[in-house]
This record gives structure tokens, C-alpha cells and sequence, in this order.
């Protein structure tokens, strides 16, 4: 990783902690542990991705980071929603997230949903908050394309097609599209939102969401990869899972050389995508190459 991408990362990261903190805060009352099952996961770590791919590419456009914080602390709640309950029984059936006890080791079950749960239209209040954008406009968009890339066309039907891939063998097509739903979608999204923030034009916010499915793509391949090559104690979760669970992935349907291969593909495809803004893109070039050279 260059020096300038960690600090931007260590930057941004300190930015939407600062602003998830204020958005959900501890309440004294009787339901308080919803708040701290939702806080344990929020404040567990994190590469904190996806907000920095919306405040770097609202950055392109100026906007102000006193706005951008807000869209990319929505989409770490979804991304961290999407966790928990990636991780429940039912689901993958992890105990161990972000170096910590998954949310429902720590608590349980129903309080992990209900955090989960919770997490969702946080994230959306956030968003269509005044405070965000003062055009309705803007934050109408921003939350009609988050729950685009959310839901059942986005993440969770990605996550639908997943649990089957247990138990069907899908074709390398399926499989793409797969990806690009359970963990494309967000991450294009938060490219888009700083687009979408920065009155861009329809070219510009085309080659930003472009840039962001090829990212999302190559960085579940390497997710993928590291669950074979990487280990939990740089993971912070367990690892040969996929395999475990008999898993079609790029890397049953490529081999480990063929998916590596693709994702670097991807990620040349994904930074050509940004010549048209320039030199003032370094970052986001930069941060394509680090989510396939990632160990954590
Ligand atoms: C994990 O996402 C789930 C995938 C989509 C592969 P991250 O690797 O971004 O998880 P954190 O936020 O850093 O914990
Ligand atoms: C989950 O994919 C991606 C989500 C949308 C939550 P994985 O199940 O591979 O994520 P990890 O490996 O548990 O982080
Ligand atoms: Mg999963
Ligand atoms: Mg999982
Ligand atoms: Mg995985």
C-alpha cells in the first residue's frame, strides 16, 4: 500500500467512526442492548473500504466530507449489517469476525438479528437526513440506488444464489453474477454516492460505477483466495470455509493462478475506467491495486 492511501485510510476510517458514533449512540433505555449489539460490531475494526471509496470519489468532485461521511457511514451500516448475519447459524456459522466474537457469540441469536435488522434503516435515515444534502433530490437518489444495490437485486439475492452454490454446480457466468450482486453491488454503490453527491455528470458517474462493480468483483475473488491461502490471525475470521462448506467459486471453476489472473484483469479494466478524471483519481487507482495485494 502507498503511504498516501494509508493515510487516507487512516483518515477516512477515523471520519466515519467519529460520525457512526454520533449516529448510533448508547441510550440509557430498557432496549439499549439492541445498541450495543449494534455498536460491537460497528466499532469491531474493519478495513472500512467502502467508506473511503464514497469520500474518495466525492472527493473528485469537492464534496464536502461533512456530507460524503454521512453516505459512507449508510453503507458501512449495510456492509456491517450484512456481516452479522452472514455470520449467524443459518448462514455461514462463524464465531469469530473482525479479530472478535461474532455478534451473536457475544450476545445471541435474536439480539444479532435485531441488530442486523436495526443496522438497515439506520442506514437509510442517515442518508435521507437534511443533513446529508439539503436537495431532496440528491437524497432520494442516494437512497433509492442504496436500496438497489441492498436488496434482493443486490446483495441479498447475492447471498441467496451463495447458500446454493453449497449444493449447485453453477457455470462461471452464474457465478460472476453471483459476485457482483453479494459484494459488487455495495461497492459499486459507494462509488456511485460520491457521483451522485457531486452533481456528476452521466459519463462520469457511468465510469465511477463501472470502476466500483470491476473493484467489488476482484475483491471477492481475493476474499475468496484468502479464504484458501490467508490465515484467521490476519483475517480476523476463520479461513477454508468456502472449501468446508464444498463452494463453487472462481477459484473451483479457474484454480487458484486463473482467479488471481482474472482479478488483476479486473483490476486493470477498473483503473482505465478512471483516466478521464486524471491524475486527481491516484487514490482510487491506488486502492484498486491494494484489494487484490491485501492479506487481511
Ligand atoms: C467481507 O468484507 C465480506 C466480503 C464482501 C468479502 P470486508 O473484507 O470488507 O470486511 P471488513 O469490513 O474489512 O471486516
Ligand atoms: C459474504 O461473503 C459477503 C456478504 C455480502 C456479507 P463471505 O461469506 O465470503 O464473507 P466472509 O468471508 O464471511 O467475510
Ligand atoms: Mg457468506
Ligand atoms: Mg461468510
Ligand atoms: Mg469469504
Amino acid at each position: 500500500m502507498t503511504p498516501e492511501l494509508k493515510d487516507a485510510l487512516t483518515r477516512s476510517s477515523a471520519e466515519v467512526e467519529a460520525a457512526m458514533d454520533a449516529l448510533v449512540p448508547l441510550p440509557q433505555s430498557l432496549e439499549a442492548r439492541v445498541y450495543n449489539s449494534m455498536r460491537y460490531s460497528l466499532f469491531a475494526g474493519g478495513k472500512r473500504l467502502r467508506p473511503f471509496l464514497v469520500m474518495a470519489s466525492g472527493d473528485l468532485f469537492h464534496v464536502p466530507r461533512e456530507n460524503s461521511v454521512r453516505a459512507a457511514a449508510a453503507i458501512e451500516m449495510i456492509h456491517t449489517y450484512s456481516l452479522i448475519h452472514d455470520d449467524l447459524p443459518c448462514m455461514d456459522d462463524d464465531d469469530l469476525r473482525r479479530g472478535k466474537p461474532t455478534n451473536h457469540r457475544q450476545f445471541d441469536e435474536a439480539t444479532a438479528v435485531l441488530a442486523g435488522d436495526a443496522l438497515q434503516p439506520k442506514a437509510f435515515q442517515t442518508l435521507l437526513d437534511p443533513a446529508t444534502d439539503r436537495d431532496p433530490l440528491i437524497r432520494l437518489e442516494l437512497a433509492r440506488t442504496l436500496a438497489d444495490a441492498a436488496g434482493a437485486e443486490g446483495m441479498v439475492g447475492g447471498q441467496m444464489i451463495d447458500l446454493q452454490a453449497e449444493t449447485t454446480s453453477y457455470g462461471l457466468d452464474q457465478i460472476t453474477r453471483l459476485q457482483n450482486m453479494k459484494t459488487g453491488a455495495l461497492i459499486a454503490w459507494s462509488c456511485e454516492a460520491g457521483a451522485i453527491l457531486g452533481h456528476a455528470t452521466d459519463t462520469e458517474r457511468a465510469a465511477l460505477r463501472g470502476y466500483g462493480l470491476e473493484v467489488g468483483l476482484a475483491f471477492q475473488i481475493a476474499d475468496d483466495i484468502l479464504d484458501v491461502e490467508g490465515s484467521p490471525e490476519e483475517m480476523g475470521k476463520a479461513t477454508a470455509k468456502d472449501a468446508d462448506a464444498g463452494k463453487e467459486t472462481f477459484i473451483t471453476l479457474m484454480g487458484l493462478d486463473g482467479a488471481r489472473k482474472r482479478a488483476r484483469e479486473l483490476v486493470d479494466s477498473a483503473v482505465a475506467r478512471l483516466d478521464l478524471f486524471g491524475q486527481r483519481a491516484f487514490l482510487l487507482k491506488d486502492v484498486a491495486a491494494y484489494v487484490i495485494d491485501r492479506r487481511s
